[in-house]
């Protein structure tokens, strides 16, 4: 008995081992923890559960027969992170470059299968050369088996994929498919075709880096949510991500402790609108000012930084919040804003957490670069967001509101639940001076004329009183008070239930 515990003992320590000392010491040499060591630092202190360990993959070409790692290349298990159930994947670079056989892939799929069956979040931690070359056909088989699953898994069960190493060819689709992308800065890349075959094609030179690091992603493709310091820094900030979110579609989002009050009054917010309409200010100021504790997880920082995106707690639960940020392109929906709102707005529907929207929107981003660009179906696919919505959906204008993307950020015309201004509030077609310059073009040679146009259509339309008038606005509230006042909104909306038509599905403008 005693030798057969043993015998268990040494396979377990070779499949530790994966790709063996030599690789475990390059993997550190690059600044990279092994995928043991990131799952250690992932989870709560001892609550792995490793499956599959002595999996192996099949293959008999190219001397493979010859080459067995316990595992193949991939760890899969299920944990806690602050006590809450997570499956993991961790990708071994050392074994085969993390490359994934069928094997590989099957073990992966085993792992999504269970976290369906139970509803709880997936995280991957990708590190991998990519299909494994020895394995051909095989290897893309079950890279198509994963993408079925994720996609399967989509408004389900939460899904996070950690891109700490390489990620290249059709193997970036998984993480495409799931919720949120992070990366690690300097160790980890994504694209569909390396700076190789990008020379032959396109004859441009460019680095790994530069084509689909992680600074490349998270601010000019918008494609990876953020881009983290390092292994360390990533995985810690992937325990507090989690925390935020329920664990399938079917839970509300938990419920954290917490000593601050939902009356807390923030007097500053009185002073925060400058007394010219066309000074910005940083709404991020008043998200930290409502939120619990001072706390926002903002998501997709370094992209389109003219929509804020993110989550907050109120009432120790959490609320997605979009909001224009009007020291950017003066808050202007442009195509990124558009599509970077929609799909967080999407995210927080399909998972049964409220959205807060905070408005200072002058309108859509005039130009043939945006026109040309679609910013017709891309806006849309905002307007479709909210308007498909089902989630407590709260609003609060801050400032601007014109024209259609006052319609578009969720008004009350969208189902919107709760419509909130504040005094400083400009709902209209349009800005004064747009305005008068189109009614009084004859006007147009006299200055005097139309500065006196202008104020008269300042004071009669740049206000919150003519949509309240019509209940557009449910109440203008003095802006101290947002916390409390959107504090009870939510806790009103706690049963809210409603149901769109039945239908196989919708048609988002793509
Ligand atoms: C098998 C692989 C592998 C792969 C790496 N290795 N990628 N083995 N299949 N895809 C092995 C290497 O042979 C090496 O083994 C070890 O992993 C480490 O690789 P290195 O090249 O030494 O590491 P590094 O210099 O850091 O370079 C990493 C890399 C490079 C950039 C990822 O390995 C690379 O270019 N790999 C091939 C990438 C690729 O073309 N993949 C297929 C893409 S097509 P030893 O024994 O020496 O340690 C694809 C299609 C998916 O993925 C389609 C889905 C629909």
């Amino acid at each position: 008995m005693k030798e057969i515990l043993e015998q268990l003992e040494d396979k377990r320590n070779r499949a530790r081992l994966g790709g063996g000392q030599k690789r475990i010491d390059a993997q550190h040499a690059k600044g990279k923890l092994t995928a043991r060591e990131r799952i250690d630092l992932l989870l709560d202190d001892d609550s792995f559960e490793e499956w599959d360990m002595f999996v192996e993959h099949r293959c008999t070409d190219f001397d493979m027969e010859q080459q067995h790692v316990p595992g193949d290349g991939v760890i899969i298990g299920y944990g806690t992170i602050n006590g809450r159930l997570v499956f993991v994947f961790s990708q071994d670079f050392t074994v085969f470059g993390g490359s994934l056989s069928e094997a590989h892939a099957e073990k992966i799929c085993k792992l999504m299968d269970q976290a369906m069956k139970v509803g709880a979040p997936v995280i991957g931690l990708n590190d991998s050369g990519g299909a494994r070359i020895q394995e051909g056909v095989a290897s893309l088989g079950g890279y198509a088996e994963v993408f079925q699953r994720n996609v399967m898994a989509s408004g389900v069960i939460p899904q996070i994929s950690m891109v700490m190493g390489p990620c290249a060819g059709g193997a970036v689709y998984s993480p495409a498919i799931t919720d949120f992308i992070f990366m690690v800065q300097d160790s980890s890349y994504m694209f569909v075709t390396g700076p190789d075959v990008v020379k032959t094609v396109t004859h441009e030179t460019v680095t790994a880096e530069e084509l689909g690091g992680a600074a490349t992603h998270s601010s000019k493709s918008g494609v990876a949510d953020l881009a983290f310091e390092n292994d360390v820094d990533a995985l810690e900030k992937l325990r507090h991500f989690i925390n935020y979110l329920p664990a399938n579609n079917r839970e509300k989002p938990p419920q954290w402790p917490t000593e601050d009050p939902a009356d807390r009054l923030e007097m500053s917010l009185d002073t925060l609108i400058p007394n010219d309409a066309n000074k910005p200010y940083d709404m991020k100021e008043v998200i930290l000012k409502v939120a619990d504790e001072g706390a926002f997880f903002e998501t997709q920082v370094s992209y389109a930084k003219n929509i804020i995106s993110g989550f907050i707690r109120i009432e120790g639960s959490t609320v997605g919040v979009i909001a224009n940020q009007p020291l950017v392109l003066a808050g202007c929906l442009d195509i990124d804003a558009s599509k970077k709102a929609a799909r967080f707005i999407r995210f927080c529907d399909a998972f049964n957490i409220p959205v807060l929207t905070f408005v200072d929107v002058p309108g859509f981003m005039p130009g043939t670069s945006q026109e040309h660009g679609g910013i017709i179906k891309h806006g849309a696919k905002l307007l479709y967001a909210y308007a498909e919505c089902t989630v407590p959906k709260i609003t609060v204008i801050t400032r601007k509101a014109y024209g259609g993307a006052y319609d578009v950020m969720a008004s009350k015309h969208l189902r919107g639940d709760a419509n909130l201004a504040w005094p400083t509030a400009e709902i209209a077609v349009m800005g004064p001076k747009g305005a008068v310059e189109i009614i009084f073009r004859k006007d147009s040679g006299d200055a005097e004329k139309i500065a006196a146009r202008t104020e008269e259509y300042r004071k009669k339309f740049a206000n919150p009183f003519i949509a309240s008038k019509r209940g557009y606005i449910d109440d203008v509230i003095m802006p101290h008070s947002t916390r409390k006042r959107v504090a009870r909104s939510l806790a009103m909306l706690r049963n809210k239930n409603i149901e769109n038509p039945w239908r196989k599905h919708g048609n988002i403008p793509l």
